[in-house]
């Protein structure tokens, strides 16, 4: 057989913030090689599988020869002589191979490196692209909605506001290549609000957005909807905004309240919530992740209540864990789940959670870690997953470039064939996507005034 296992290799590589991570490959039997290199979060969810690091001094406590040795060691040995184009007998191997929930004995990023190392050795094999080799045999390639950082606060910008992530999707665009080209329209046009406004717009964040510092939360809402102006796009009918709270990061376990620091504010998840609704009827707001906090389970149900009618992304919540996922879908706390292989460590439990979420008509948002590398598979999961949503950051940084890129050529080499998921992907009012379905823009075609008065319940 030409895709057995024959050789694995792990080294120690540097991700766009510097710190060490994990890269793999993977050499078969009849001599195809995939290679593959991990992500690393720094807003990680409280119940992400382990991320192994070494400890000590070297790289500051942050090297992962621990990791690298246990693919070279355990796991490779676990995974020679098997068939790499059976990923889920290999990634049930490398589960099993560390024995714990959590891959709390060798690491997720152990794990992930070898699984995604064999996915693309596979698709090398099979000469195929791996968006290809992953596609379920009956279904086409979608394009991804993408959901571009815009500006950034929180954990990837030294806190410079509360909230996490300010996005925004371009939901008017009939193709992924014209989704890129406006947001990068946007990014472009808030840069320049900022220069009119006297800040630095060379405060460059993790995720390659603009990381002002603002007098309030809201003010940053207040400079996109500007940003958005300049560039000539209509709100709403062209884009839209996203946000990532990532309530998670200013949650005080203790007292059970939020902190705002920039609003000087410390309030309780009712307030949040109803704060955001507010934000929801005053500006064209169609998604917000992480709305509470990951140990904040019983106040959920009322944001979903009150946040029902927009996408409500779970990230640090669902930490792509299968069981977290069906307790949200039984509480009915949201309505999409944000994908990260690495909180999960397999391709193949990433891939169950996303049709766990599609079963129960969630949305599904395969999302990049605000630590990368010039890798890129991201991106061809996307699309052979047909996940509808893509978040990877902002239009700058080779990192995220390097996934944006790789979905333009994909979109390119498909050419007529290609299909791009559109507005059409977000919840509530998400397609199902698994059959091949045109792309249909579901966007409202009232302009932005009449709708945006609503109240958000
Ligand atoms: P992280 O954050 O990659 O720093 O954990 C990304 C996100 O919260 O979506
Ligand atoms: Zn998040």
């Amino acid at each position: 057989m030409k895709t057995t296992i024959t050789t694995v290799f792990a080294w120690e590589v540097l991700d766009s913030r510097g710190n060490p991570t994990v890269a793999c490959e993977v050499g078969l039997t009849g001599g195809a090689r995939g290679t593959a290199s991990v992500p690393s979060g720094a807003s990680t969810g409280t119940f992400e599988a382990l991320e192994l690091r070494d400890g000590g001094t070297r790289y500051g406590g942050k090297g992962v020869r621990d990791a690298v040795r246990n693919v070279n060691g355990p796991l490779a040995a676990e995974v020679y002589g098997m068939d790499a184009a059976d990923q889920e007998l290999v990634d049930a191997a490398l589960q099993s191979a560390d024995g714990t929930a959590g891959l709390q004995r060798l690491g997720a990023n152990a794990v992930l490196a070898l699984s995604l190392a064999t996915a693309s050795a596979a698709a090398a094999a099979a000469e195929l692209p791996l968006y290809r080799q992953v596609l379920a045999p009956d279904e086409s390639p979608l394009l991804p909605m993408p959901m571009v950082n815009i500006i950034s606060g929180g954990a990837h910008a030294g806190r410079a506001l509360d909230i996490q992530d300010l996005l925004v999707v371009p939901v008017g665009a009939d193709s992924f290549a014209e989704a890129i080209e406006m947001a990068w329209r946007v990014r472009r046009g808030t840069a320049i609000v900022l220069d009119q406004m006297g800040l630095p717009t060379a405060l460059i964040a993790d995720e390659g957005g603009l990381g002002p510092r603002l007098p309030s939360n809201r003010a940053a809402l207040d400079v996109l909807m500007s940003g958005i102006e300049t560039s000539g796009l209509r709100p709403e009918i062209d884009i839209a905004i996203a946000i990532d709270v990532a309530a998670t990061q200013f949650y005080d376990a203790g007292s059970k309240r939020y902190r705002l620091e920039v609003d000087q504010r410390d309030i309780a998840a009712e307030e949040l919530v109803t704060e955001l609704a507010t934000w929801c009827a005053q500006y064209p707001i169609v998604s917000i992740e992480d709305v509470l906090a990951d140990q904040d389970w019983d106040n959920w149900p009322h944001a979903a209540g009150v946040l029902s009618h927009i996408q409500l992304l779970g990230d640090d919540l669902f930490v792509t864990d299968r069981e977290r996922l069906a307790r949200g879908i039984a509480d009915g706390v949201a309505n999409a789940v944000l994908v990260k292989p690495n909180q999960t460590g397999t391709l193949s439990a990433a891939r169950d959670v996303i049709e766990q979420a599609r079963d129960a008509g969630f949305a599904t948002v395969l999302s990049a870690r605000s630590g990368e590398t010039e890798d890129a598979w991201l991106a061809d999961l996307a699309v052979g997953w047909r996940t509808g949503q893509i978040k990877v950051g902002s239009t700058m940084r080779s990192e995220r470039t390097a996934k944006w890129n790789r979905l333009l050529r994909i979109e390119a080499e498909l050419g007529p064939d290609a299909r791009f998921a559109g507005a059409a992907a977000l919840a509530p009012s998400n397609e199902p996507l698994h059959q091949s379905t045109d792309h249909r823009n579901l966007v409202p075609s009232t302009p932005a005034t009449e709708t945006r008065d609503q109240p958000c319940d």
